[in-house]
């Protein structure tokens, strides 16, 4: 049975995490094949899959086929859904809503950005059954109020106060914290002071293990080259040289050959 519980137990056990936000059956099952401990379902699909400018456009209509996509391509991999734009901060009942359909899509854990008002949604569905990721630091979501995607925490006032969101989160009952585009300092305190697993992107080398987006890492999003990103294949050339040289064969008549065709 997949469950966040496996997180706390690789952070207990001082073994990092790996995560990988993915979108479809055809990526999950890539993933379910490879060591990688979990998969994230990110609202960051209406951006990667959609060509909106930002994750406000996700709406729960949008991210629930993609989320039992994924569920259904993941074998024995944990995966956990983002609640969209405004679902955890509206009254409880969306909340309740918005997460009910994640889950019933085959989604293990919802994440949820900020530490306001959703502190009370978090520890509503961890009452209810329903495991929680919280997510502080750049939170996409409020892009709109934040000015663009920045790094969070810079002074000492914000980062006290990100430590104290942190752990307003934990005692809200989350099990594990994604930490995004913080000094890599502040994120080491904040994965010494929690308990909980803390994941990071763009938060440094010390905190309990990464999360990155599979087309950002198999360097399929060439125009995406922010400082915390590390491309470990160069899937967009690699994909454009196939689609050429099949283009070519087409033209030229060298596909299909004889042994490609039926008698
Ligand atoms: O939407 C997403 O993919 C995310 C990760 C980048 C943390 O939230």
């Amino acid at each position: 049975m997949q469950s966040v519980t496996q997180l706390q137990r690789l952070k207990n056990n001082q073994q990092k995490i790996s995560m990988v936000t993915c979108y479809d059956y055809w990526s999950a099952q890539l993933v379910a094949a490879s060591s990688m401990d979990c998969l994230l379902v990110g609202d960051s699909l209406a951006v990667v899959m959609h060509g909106y400018a930002s994750t406000v456009h996700a709406t729960l209509d949008l991210m629930l086929p993609h989320v039992s996509a994924v569920a259904r391509g993941a074998g024995s991999k944990l995966v956990v859904a983002d609640m969209p734009f405004m679902t955890a901060s509206g009254d409880l009942s969306s909340g309740v809503t918005a997460a009910t359909a994640l889950i019933q899509a085959g989604a293990h854990a919802v994440k949820i950005e900020g530490a306001g008002h959703q502190a009370l949604l978090i520890e509503h569905l961890v009452e209810a059954g329903i495991p929680v990721v919280g997510h502080l630091g750049l939170t996409p979501q409020s892009v709109l109020q934040l000015g663009g995607h920045r790094v969070q925490a810079k002074d000492e006032a914000a980062a006290r106060c990100l430590v104290s969101d942190a752990e307003k989160v934990e005692a809200a009952g989350a099990a594990a914290l994604v930490l995004e585009c913080v000094p890599a300092k502040v994120a080491a305190e904040i994965a010494k002071v929690l308990r909980i697993p803390v994941i990071g992107i763009g938060a440094g080398v010390d905190v309990d293990g990464q999360v990155l987006v599979l087309q950002d890492l198999l360097g399929a999003n060439p125009g995406f080259k922010p400082k915390f990103l590390r491309k470990y294949a160069d899937l967009s050339s690699s994909i454009g040289q196939a689609l050429d040289r099949y283009h070519d064969d087409v033209q030229s008549g060298a596909f299909p050959a004889r042994c490609e065709s039926y008698a």
